[in-house]
Parts: structure tokens; C-alpha cells; sequence
């Protein structure tokens, strides 16, 4: 989708948008799959309530992109243009035991500032990528913690009414890798009360996350972290591996050999082979443990 009517494409570096033409989602995402199409970069992100309202008057289809770790996105020309915040470094201010912290700040690096800060509790979040705003929005998680459980206040664009608005923690639902947020939600910023620990001891909490991670998940491939959730009282992983499909192949998408449940792009896949991949181990472990595994990954097809 381009943005080709050049009075519109105005109207947008009037609100701070910084328009990037024929942007590629393969470049943009950690399983590097996906089409081209306009990015547009919020640099202020309070228009983002006034930029939307213009591109849904303009009938211009928009989704937006946080970090792009968890998303499987169609090939091709895509149909609507991409939004997200600019990246930003660190993003986090201190003050006593809370973070504030803008949703396009890197996750892995937002825990090493709040642990030099001597602020700790989200050790187990080193190493999973992604900015802040995506962990929010999906409750990240690992190694017995997740996001949710320290979030006090969530400033965000709300779909419904179309404004800035800001949250309370209590009035959130944070549940396993799902929140109450509506879909077509922002997250923006984020206000974490951490406990307070001294650096040294987080620093050996995360090198013991890190070292978990390296020996169990292919950190160094094209994945998109998990691709299904695990079933209650139920490991993805271990079933699929149970069922020997480590290095199980549908073009260029493979069942990673290391953990079964991180499917990555060994090549040249399309999104169709990463589905194809999907749709055959759902239905194997359905056949042969009786589980219907659901999602993790983001489809944007159509
Ligand atoms: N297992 C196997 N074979 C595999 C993978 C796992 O036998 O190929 C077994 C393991 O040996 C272990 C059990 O399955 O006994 C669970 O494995 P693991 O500890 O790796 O945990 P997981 O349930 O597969 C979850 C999260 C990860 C998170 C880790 C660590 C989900 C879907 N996955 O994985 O999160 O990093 O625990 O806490 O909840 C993600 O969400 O993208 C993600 C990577």
C-alpha cells in the first residue's frame, strides 16, 4: 500500500510522521518474512489519535508494528501501511523503586538499565527480544515471571475512543502471553514498580536466564520466539519433539532442531511455507495428544 496522494503525505509531516516508501516487513521482523509497504514513524506520538483519524478518513488501511519479534507477515505488496514508533535509547527514566518507560524502548535493554539502577524482578525477560510495548501487549514472560505482574499504570491509544488514554495496572487483565487490550490498542508508555536488588545479584539472575536460554532455544536463527502457546499443563515443545519432528521442513520453514516449539526461516520461506509448517504439526500433535495448539505468533495475512 503507498501513499501516493501527496496532499495526504503532507498532512502527515504536519503531525511528525516521517514517511519511509516501500518499507520491507522481511527487514523489519525477526522471522524476516513479509512484503513490502509504506512505514510510517510516529516521532510525536501524541498525533497518533489525529494521524489514525486521517488515514481512516483517507480509507488508507494501517496496522502497527512494535518490535516485529512475533509476527508472521503475508509476502508481497501488502495491503495497509505500517505505524511504529522510532526506536529509542534507553526510553527509561528512574524514579525510587518505578521505571517509566516508552513502549518502543528494547525490552533486554530496559532490564539491564532498571538492574544497573539496582532495580530487578524481570531477570527472566534478558534475552527474549522485542521492544517493551510488544511484551506489554502480550504479557511476555519466562522463567516464572512475566511483564503484567509489575505494570502500575499503561499510557496507550485506545481503539474505542480514539484518544490517548491512561491506565491503572488493576485495570488491565495480564493472563498467560494475553491481556485485555483490544487489537487495535497502542501501547506507548508504561509505568513499572520493580523491587529494589542490588545489581550484582540481578546480574547473576540473568546470567543464570541467559544461560538456559542459549542451551535450549536457537537464539542465533530466524524465529519468532515461540510459535504456538502451551496448552494448560501441557509443553508445545515437548510434544512436538515427542512426535520427532525436530528439523521437520515445508520449504524454506523449519521445526527448529534445538526447541520444537521455535519454528525458523532456514532461507528463503514464505509466509505460505511457515503456514503450510504450522497448519501440519497443529494437526499432528491434535491426532496424537488430542491438544488444539493455539497461536503465539501473529498472522497479518489479509
Ligand atoms: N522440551 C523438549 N523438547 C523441546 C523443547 C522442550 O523435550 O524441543 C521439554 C523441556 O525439556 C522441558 C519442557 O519441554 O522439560 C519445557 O521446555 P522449556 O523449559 O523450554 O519451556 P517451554 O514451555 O517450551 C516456555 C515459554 C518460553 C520461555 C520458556 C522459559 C511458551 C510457549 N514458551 O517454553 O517462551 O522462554 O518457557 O521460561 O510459553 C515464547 O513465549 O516465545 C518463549 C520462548
Amino acid at each position: 500500500m503507498r501513499i501516493s496522494h501527496l496532499p495526504v503525505a503532507g498532512k502527515l509531516a504536519e503531525l511528525g510522521v516521517e514517511l519511509r516508501p516501500g518499507a520491507s516487513l522481511a527487514e523489519l521482523t525477526s522471522l524476516a518474512i513479509g512484503g513490502a509497504t509504506d512505514r510510517l514513524l510516529i516521532r510525536r506520538y501524541e498525533s497518533l489519535p489525529e494521524v489514525i483519524h486521517l488515514l481512516d478518513s483517507e480509507a488508507i488501511p494501517h496496522r502497527f508494528l512494535g518490535g516485529g519479534t512475533n509476527v508472521l507477515v503475508t509476502d508481497g505488496e501488502l495491503p495497509w501501511v505500517i505505524l511504529q514508533l522510532p526506536s529509542v535509547n534507553p526510553g527509561v527514566r528512574i524514579e525510587g523503586n518505578c521505571a517509566f518507560v516508552d513502549a518502543a524502548a528494547d525490552l533486554g535493554g530496559t532490564v539491564t538499565f532498571c538492574a544497573k539502577n539496582n532495580l530487578g524482578g524481570m531477570e527472566g525477560l534478558i534475552g527474549v527480544p522485542g521492544s517493551v510495548g510488544g511484551a506489554l501487549r502480550m504479557n511476555a514472560g519466562a522463567y516464572g515471571m512475566q511483564i503484567g505482574s509489575y505494570v502500575r499504570e499503561v499510557e496507550l491509544y485506545r481503539a474505542a475512543s480514539g484518544q490517548i488514554e491512561t491506565l491503572r495496572g488493576e485495570q488491565v487483565r495480564f493472563d498467560y502471553r494475553h491481556t485485555s487490550f483490544a487489537p487495535e490498542d497502542v501501547m506507548l508508555r508504561v509505568k513499572l514498580e520493580l523491587p529494589s536488588k542490588p545489581y550484582r545479584q540481578i546480574l547473576d539472575g540473568i546470567r543464570v536466564c541467559n544461560e538456559k536460554r542459549r542451551a535450549s532455544q536457537p537464539l542465533n536463527q530466524k524465529s519468532a520466539g515461540c510459535i504456538f502457546k502451551n496448552p494448560p499443563g501441557a509443553s508445545a515443545g515437548r510434544m512436538i519433539d515427542e512426535l520427532a519432528l525436530k528439523g521437520h521442513r515445508w520449504g524454506g520453514a523449519m521445526v527448529s532442531d534445538r526447541h520444537a516449539n521455535f519454528f525458523v526461516n532456514i532461507g528463503q520461506a514464505t509466509c505460505e511455507d511457515m503456514l503450510a509448517l504450522i497448519d501440519d504439526v497443529r494437526e499432528r500433535v491434535q491426532r496424537s495428544f488430542g491438544f488444539d495448539l493455539e497461536n503465539e505468533v501473529i498472522v497479518w495475512k489479509n
